[in-house]
């Protein structure tokens, strides 16, 4: 189910995906500050998390011993992580005509549970379907040599050490997974080079984003 004619008028929804390290949270960051200097009433927000109860979630998905959830039992809680983003941070700004910048969304559920223990896609389209119903108006896709990435990502030195422990065998595998998924949804996503110098893909993100804006 997409947003009505109405919602979508009212508001705009733009996801930042990619693999760990590509920069979506720079850019997001960036991309909001952009908006907001020219007018915009801007919501930054991030998944797995964007609101109290999704914070909570996110520390127990990212945070300890991740081999204690089943891959079934990780798409519930991410599931659930988003439908309570949704209630109460998305859809309220989106319906105040607000523009929701997101750093992840429902394609990091298709690619990370849904590739990387076994193939899962389907259950994770169908929860989707069932409990969240919304697709981003615009996705914004950081794509990253695996390797770079990675190395960026380990930098950072968080607690939050999830899929960057997998190494870069996986992040090679995901790269190729939203590559692909660009292509089965081309009609949101948009594809920017993220191995360049964090203006460069600034301007290529606001180019893209000032043409959805009109
Ligand atoms: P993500 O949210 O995709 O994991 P981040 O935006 O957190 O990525 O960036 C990961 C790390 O790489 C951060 O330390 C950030 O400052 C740095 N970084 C982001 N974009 C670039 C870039 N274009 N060139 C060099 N370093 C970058
Ligand atoms: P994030 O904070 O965006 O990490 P990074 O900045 O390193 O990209 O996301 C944390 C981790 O959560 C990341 O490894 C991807 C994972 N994740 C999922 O596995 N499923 C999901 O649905 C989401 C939103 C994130």
């Amino acid at each position: 189910m997409s947003r009505d004619a109405k919602a979508r008028q009212a508001g705009l929804f733009i996801t930042f995906e990619g693999i760990d390290g590509s920069g979506k949270s720079t850019q997001a960051r960036l991309l909001a500050e952009h908006l907001t200097a020219q007018g915009h009433d801007v919501v930054l927000t991030r998944e797995p998390g964007g609101s109290p109860g999704a914070e909570e979630i996110r520390a127990l998905v990212l945070q300890g011993d991740p081999d204690r959830w089943s891959a079934q039992t990780e798409i519930l809680l991410f599931t659930a992580a988003r439908r309570d983003h949704l209630e109460r941070t998305i859809r309220p700004a989106l319906d105040a005509g607000k523009v929701v910048i997101c750093d992840r969304f429902a394609d990091s559920t298709r690619m990370y549970q849904g590739l990387s223990r076994g193939d899962l896609r389907q259950m994770v389209d169908d929860l989707h379907r069932l409990m969240i119903g919304v697709e981003p108006d615009l996705t914004i896709l950081i794509d990253m040599d695996p390797a770079h990435g990675l190395e960026r990502a380990l930098s950072r030195q968080t607690a939050e050490e999830r899929f960057e422990d997998f190494g870069v065998e996986l992040q090679a595998k995901m790269r190729s997974g939203f590559l692909n998924l660009a292509e089965e949804f081309s009609d949101r996503f948009h594809v920017i080079d993220g191995g360049r110098d964090i203006d460069s893909v600034a301007r290529d993100v606001t180019a893209t984003v000032s043409a959805r804006l009109g």
